[in-house]
């Protein structure tokens, strides 16, 4: 466990405690990750029915086969936010990121992606990426403000 004085800011008021969750805890994750998932839906341009479809156990189940960390982050007992981050064959990935509404802008989200990235260096990354749904551009200042920038537009066949 990971106590935070300041994660840039402290959360809207308190503590933001940091855990690194195993074997079945990755499923308390499920309840925010539908909430980016609703994002997804709503913002993705061409993909919005794959989103529609997408459940939870799907998407986990993607990731199996990968080296996976599950970070959340805690105010006061409650999950605020939690990074999803893979290590495979060199390349460390984040998968899954969220903060809740109400507490973005204080330094959670900085502070889950720098842990992540701090993971992969440990495993010797060769490489950092991670995807950004088409039509979500608007999360790009906050990657290029931690180092990730656009390189290539995957484009998939319907
Ligand atoms: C993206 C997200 C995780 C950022 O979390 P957060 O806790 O609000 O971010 P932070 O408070 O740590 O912000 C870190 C820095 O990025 C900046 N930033 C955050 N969101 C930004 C945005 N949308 N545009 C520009 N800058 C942004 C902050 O100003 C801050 O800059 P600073 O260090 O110079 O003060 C959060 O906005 C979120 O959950 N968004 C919806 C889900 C999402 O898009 N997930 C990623 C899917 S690919």
């Amino acid at each position: 466990m990971n106590y935070s004085k300041t994660p840039g800011k402290r959360g809207k008021s308190g503590k933001v405690v940091y855990k690194v969750v195993h074997g079945r805890g990755k499923f308390e994750i499920k309840s925010l990750w539908e909430k980016l998932n609703a994002i997804h839906r709503k913002e993705s341009v061409y993909f919005k029915r794959y989103f529609e479809k997408l459940h939870f156990r799907q998407r986990m189940k993607v990731l199996t086969g990968k080296r996976l960390r599950v970070e959340t982050a805690e105010l006061k007992g409650r999950m605020i936010g939690y990074c999803v981050s893979s290590m495979h064959r060199g390349t460390g990935e984040i998968e899954s990121l969220i903060v809740d509404s109400k507490y973005r802008g204080y330094g959670v989200g900085k502070r889950l992606v720098s842990n992540a990235l701090r993971w992969f260096k440990k495993n010797h990354s060769k490489k950092e990426q991670l995807r950004v749904v088409f039509g979500h551009e608007s999360v790009l200042p906050f990657y290029m403000s931690q180092g990730f920038f656009p390189r290539e537009i995957e484009l998939r066949k319907k």
